[in-house]
């Protein structure tokens, strides 16, 4: 009978940690899942998953376009809340004309203006990459 119950006991101990480590991996894909999407980056400060896009971006293989189309286009492309339209060359001129040239309207799109958020949205845009985007929409 004794022999029985150790019989009985080992594979109940080994389930039991099976059970644990299984509860263990559920609960780090349930983490995984329940992960926010997106994450608010301050300026100045260190910036989780900042530094793998602009690792995967690689040395400026980033086009002006594809800065264009993934973070100026949804206010720009439209003129939402005011932004001066991509193409509307008149409209950049005449920002630019009272900001000190493109210089000018660069800063302000750095620091943000009104509704048009620091950098364009684009943090890890680098001011040249900026510059590049700013250009190819206003042509200027
Ligand atoms: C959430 C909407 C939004 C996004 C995204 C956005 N902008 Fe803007 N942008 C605006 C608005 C609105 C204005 C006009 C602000 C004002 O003068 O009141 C503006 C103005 C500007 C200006 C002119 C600033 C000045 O001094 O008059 C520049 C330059 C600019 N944006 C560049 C960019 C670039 C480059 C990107 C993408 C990297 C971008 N914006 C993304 C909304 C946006």
């Amino acid at each position: 009978m004794n022999l029985m119950k150790k019989m009985l006991a080992a594979p109940a101990v080994v389930l039991a940690l099976w059970a644990v480590t299984a509860q263990a991996t559920t609960d780090d894909a349930i983490a995984e899942r329940l992960k926010p999407v997106g994450e608010v980056c301050v300026m100045g400060q260190e910036c989780k998953g900042v530094g793998t896009v602009a690792a995967t971006a690689g040395g400026g293989a980033r086009t002006p376009d594809d800065i264009i189309a993934k973070h100026c286009n949804a206010c720009h492309g439209t003129g939402v809340l005011g932004a001066p339209k991509i193409g509307d060359t008149a409209a950049w001129k005449e920002r630019a004309d009272h900001q000190g040239g493109l210089d000018g309207i660069l800063a302000k799109a750095i620091s943000g203006i009104n509704a048009m958020p620091p950098k364009g949205t684009c943090a890890d845009c680098s001011d040249d990459e900026l510059r590049a985007a700013i250009q190819k929409m206003s042509g200027l």
